[in-house]
């Protein structure tokens, strides 16, 4: 069974610096090289859910500026509606990334043209209720996520949530939540143990992730090993394809263990839509990891 998957969130184009050590405040260091990526955490998800067999369109703004075709052919090579993108004035989305050694990353965003996604369209409503899950990140302005939100909650839509950048967000949003995917660092930072939602899986980075849903002991969704060149978009693929997975009818934790491999295939390659893998790898890594077990 394919479900259908709606993102409503943000695009950027990733600038991306390799270099030997991430620079301390007032340090200059020289990159080794730079590549230009599509990447986003809306974009990526999306992408993500797409390569994961979901139907999926991405609700997204892109600006005036020569960054926006990068992104409309992103969208469009994934076999996503590029005309759901709205186009507004001014930069797109941009991100600088530097990434050492060990492949860990530090981020700096120009929100661009996201900032413009601020309600939705009576259109954009109408995909959001058509869909099984929406997804939604925090790299688009709150208004737009409620939006969002209350219509998939008034549609009977599930809705999974990536609070990330980590910013507090409201109760509304909260209580809409069906499935909420944190870090360690947004676990804690907003006290998601005290959270009325009924699914949060907290991704652990090289140690797995767990899954504890309200009433039952917590679970816990072993990691692969891994040799890490770029974590850039590693949560983003775990996002999309928990999303994608439920979509399809799976349970929480095969869908869980499925993001999970998936999230460890991307951090081999490089860049952020570039790195995440398709099905066919997913699948065969578990088949690959089953061997190994047994
Ligand atoms: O989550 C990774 C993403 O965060 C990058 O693609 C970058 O654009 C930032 O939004
Ligand atoms: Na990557």
């Amino acid at each position: 069974m394919t479900g259908r998957v709606t993102v409503v969130g943000s695009a950027n184009v990733d600038l991306v610096y390799r270099v030997a050590r991430i620079p301390a405040p007032g340090e200059t260091v020289t990159a080794d090289s730079v590549d230009v990526y599509a990447g986003g955490k809306g974009l990526n998800q999306a992408v993500a859910a797409r390569r994961a067999g979901a139907v999926t369109e991405l609700v997204a703004a892109v600006g005036g500026d020569d960054h926006a075709q990068l992104l409309v052919d992103a969208v469009n090579r994934e076999g996503m509606n590029p005309a759901r993108l709205r186009r507004v004035d001014g930069p797109s989305g941009s991100a600088v990334v530097t990434i050492d050694a060990a492949g860990e990353n530090n981020i700096v965003i120009l929100r661009g043209a996201n900032a413009a996604l601020r309600r939705l369209t009576e259109d954009e409503r109408e995909l959001v209720r058509s869909s099984d899950v929406l997804v939604c990140q925090l790299e688009v302005p709150d208004s737009a996520v409620d939006d969002a939100v209350r219509t998939a909650l008034s549609a009977g839509v599930k809705v999974v949530l990536n609070p990330t950048p980590v910013r507090p967000v409201s109760a509304a949003i909260i209580a809409a939540v069906d499935v909420l995917i944190v870090n360690e660092h947004e676990a804690e930072q907003l006290r998601v143990t005290d959270m009325p939602v009924p699914c949060v899986v907290t991704t652990l980075g090289s140690r797995g992730a767990t899954l504890a849903v309200s009433g039952k002991p917590l679970v816990r969704i072993p990691a692969r090993k891994t040799f890490a060149i770029d974590s850039t978009g590693a949560g983003d693929t775990f996002v999309g394809y928990f999303a994608a997975g439920i979509a399809a009818g799976a349970d929480y934790e095969t869908a869980a263990h499925r993001a999970s491999i998936a999230g460890s295939l991307s951090v081999e390659e490089q860049g952020a839509v570039s790195s995440i893998p398709t099905t066919q790898t997913v699948n065969d890594t578990l088949h690959i990891e089953r061997v190994g077990n047994s």
